[in-house]
């Protein structure tokens, strides 16, 4: 439930024009919040300058109060942060502290998502790396394998793909310990989860600039996502119940690499109206 406060509320209307779902009314001078149609975006808690709206559905000490040294970041700089950002494969032999990767996932945990369905998910890996590698690498030498296998004129565009995957599973099997091209050795990883990929995708993103402000890299493992697509042995490994879906694999670690300047790309295409 959102809650007035009818103490503190004057009655400026600010929370009745700005909520979407139009669930709020002035009544006697005072805001009253209905709870019929409410989505629990919080924006009443946010407009309200006397700080009187609170739920009881979420807890009020993630709620901070606006200011604007702490809560404001240059637009240049932002720009030159996103183009600087890398996708990281190579990572130093040094463990993720949990308190960064619990940082990271507020990233995702505060980003928005449809209709405030709040429905992504995360499961952090670490001390079960190994094991997921090997179970992945084994689904992708299936699929590798089978793409070879039934070579089409639909399938040549996944030969290369197909190629490599079965040349990670050799090497693996030759050497489980050696350098590789899964997970590039990395130290952890955070999968995001959700039955909404633009959720889980939107999510991913900040994630991944909060992860280059904590000093560390990440790249998205694509090929990761693709074995655990169907994957039985992979979903039962990991828990993941019906219908929820890996859309995202953040592969995390301290960068064993620097880069000295940004990278091109293509022009964007636009059209102006
Ligand atoms: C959805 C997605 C999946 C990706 N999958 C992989 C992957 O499986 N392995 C990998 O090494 N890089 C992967 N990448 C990284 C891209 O190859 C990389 O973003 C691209 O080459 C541009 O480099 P940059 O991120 O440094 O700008 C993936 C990136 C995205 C966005």
């Amino acid at each position: 439930m959102m809650n007035v406060d009818k103490d503190k509320c004057i009655g400026c209307g600010l929370c009745v024009k700005d909520c979407f779902v139009r669930d709020i009314e002035l009544i006697d001078g005072k805001a009253k919040i209905n709870n019929m149609t409410c989505f629990k975006c919080g924006h009443c808690i946010a407009i309200c300058p006397k700080g009187a709206v609170y739920t009881d559905e979420y807890s009020m000490e993630d709620v901070e109060e606006y200011n604007k040294e702490e809560f404001e970041i240059d637009a240049d700089n932002l720009l030159n942060f996103i183009k600087f950002r890398r996708t990281i494969r190579q990572f130093k032999n040094k463990d993720v502290e949990t308190e960064k990767l619990s940082k990271i996932i507020e990233a995702g945990r505060f980003t928005q998502t449809g209709s405030n369905s709040q429905n992504v998910s995360y499961i952090v890996v670490r001390e079960g790396i190994d094991k997921l590698k090997e179970i992945a690498l084994e689904s992708l030498n299936g699929l590798g394998e089978n793409i070879l296998s039934n070579l089409n004129p639909q399938m040549m565009p996944f030969k290369r793909y197909a190629q490599m995957w079965v040349n990670m599973y050799k090497n693996y099997k030759l050497n489980p310990n050696g350098k590789e091209q899964l997970f590039f050795n990395a130290p952890a990883i955070v999968l995001v989860v959700s039955d909404s990929p633009v959720n889980a995708a939107l999510a991913s993103s900040n994630m991944e600039l909060m992860t280059n402000a904590l000093g560390l890299g990440t790249f998205f493992s694509g090929f990761f996502v693709r074995a655990a697509q169907g994957n039985k042995k992979i979903m039962d490994y990991l828990e993941l119940g019906e219908g929820k879906e890996i859309v995202t694999c953040m592969v995390i670690g301290y960068p064993d690499v620097k880069y000295s300047r940004t990278t091109p790309r293509k022009i964007a295409e636009i059209s102006w109206k």
